[in-house]
């Protein structure tokens, strides 16, 4: 299903929304007005945002918290994604230059930041202290994920477990809060609230292993960001992880050395990818990215139907299915 017609149920706030989030990151720092401008000219899939929004509806009435929500949450994506191109040398996001390649890693630590700050203090003004409670460990955790996959990925080897705590930390923690702050701006019932946020982390798991195969399969014109640049930063994503454990010790150590290399090759990435497709590591992750959408189905599957509820479940799917 094409995501538009995921976001028809929300689309007018979807459209009010984009209005409203360019008007909140106004700065009289004028290079931080530039890259703002520059910033925000391609949106991306406003997963996030959608999320919140459709969360909100299935609980209650789209509200001002909503918004402030969907705000906060779509800052702290943008200034994750700043920073994670400069963390991954990463040339390429949205199909434009990064923020990193157009100007400077400097500044662009500098302006995730400020996103980041900006994002917190969208809660803060409006008194949003649950909100901030829900976001906080999610900001925590991306960081100790984002860590824990820079530790790892200098051992040349990593477990499927560590590599399921970097992903649920790095990117499911996130959009759990989008789903429980959704929630909680419509709703006062903890065990809904709960519910949302366990549906997202699962969400996002499913999300992160997608990305993560696309890395290999997808095209670069279409994402809108270089692909095999996991090989390149030397990160053991899951269908590596899985090639390799079906493999001889003599092909793994073969696979390993390449990996090494300072210098990783055009040539070098396609020998991996093709060992990687080969030995059915494409297929094993779809199957496991499938089993966290199953998974996240399940808690809301209690959740009075509507149209919304019908949407996260049509997400649950889209987030495997897609192709950028
Ligand atoms: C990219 O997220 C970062 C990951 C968590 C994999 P998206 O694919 O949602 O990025 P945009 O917002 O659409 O560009
Ligand atoms: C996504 O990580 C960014 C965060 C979740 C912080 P990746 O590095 O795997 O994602 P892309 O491929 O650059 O979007
Ligand atoms: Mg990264
Ligand atoms: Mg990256």
């Amino acid at each position: 299903m094409p995501i538009k017609e995921l976001y028809e149920p929300v689309k007018e706030h979807l459209e009010k929304f984009d209005t409203f989030f360019k008007d909140k990151l106004n700065s009289n720092v004028s290079l931080i007005s530039l890259i703002i401008k520059y910033l925000t000219k391609k949106k991306g899939k406003q997963v996030r945002p959608a999320i919140v929004f459709l969360s909100a509806a299935a609980c209650g009435e789209i509200n001002e918290r909503t918004y402030t929500g969907a705000t906060m949450m779509e800052m702290l994506h943008s200034a994750t994604l700043i920073h994670d191109d400069v963390v991954d040398e990463a040339d390429k996001r949205r199909g434009m230059a990064s923020i990193n390649a157009a100007w400077s890693n400097k500044i662009a630590i500098l302006v995730g930041d400020f996103l980041l700050a900006k994002g917190m203090l969208s809660a803060i003004d409006k008194s949003e202290f649950d909100f901030l409670r829900a976001t906080s460990s999610a900001v925590r955790r991306m960081s100790e994920g984002e860590l824990l996959q820079i530790h790892s990925s200098k051992k040349y080897s990593i477990e499927q477990d560590v590599y399921f705590k970097i992903i649920s930390n790095k990117t499911a923690s996130l959009i759990a809060a989008c789903c429980e702050i959704g929630a909680i701006s419509t709703t006062n019932n903890q065990e809904l609230q709960l519910g949302f946020r366990e549906f997202g982390e699962n969400l996002g798991i499913a999300f992160q292993i997608k990305d993560d195969i696309l890395d290999y399969q997808g095209e670069s014109e279409v994402l809108g960001k270089p692909i095999g640049n996991d090989i390149k930063e030397k990160k053991f994503t899951l269908p590596l992880i899985y090639a390799l454990s079906t493999t001889d010790k003599q092909e793994k150590k073969k696979i390993i050395a390449i990996i090494k290399n300072k210098d990783i090759k055009q040539k070098d990435i396609k020998y991996i990818s093709d060992f990687v497709v080969q030995a059915g590591g494409i297929e094993y992750s779809e199957k496991i990215a499938k089993e966290y959408s199953l998974k996240a189905i399940k808690y809301i599957q209690s959740v009075p139907d509507s149209v919304y509820k019908q949407s996260l479940m049509n997400f649950a799917n889209f987030v495997i299915e897609r192709n950028n």
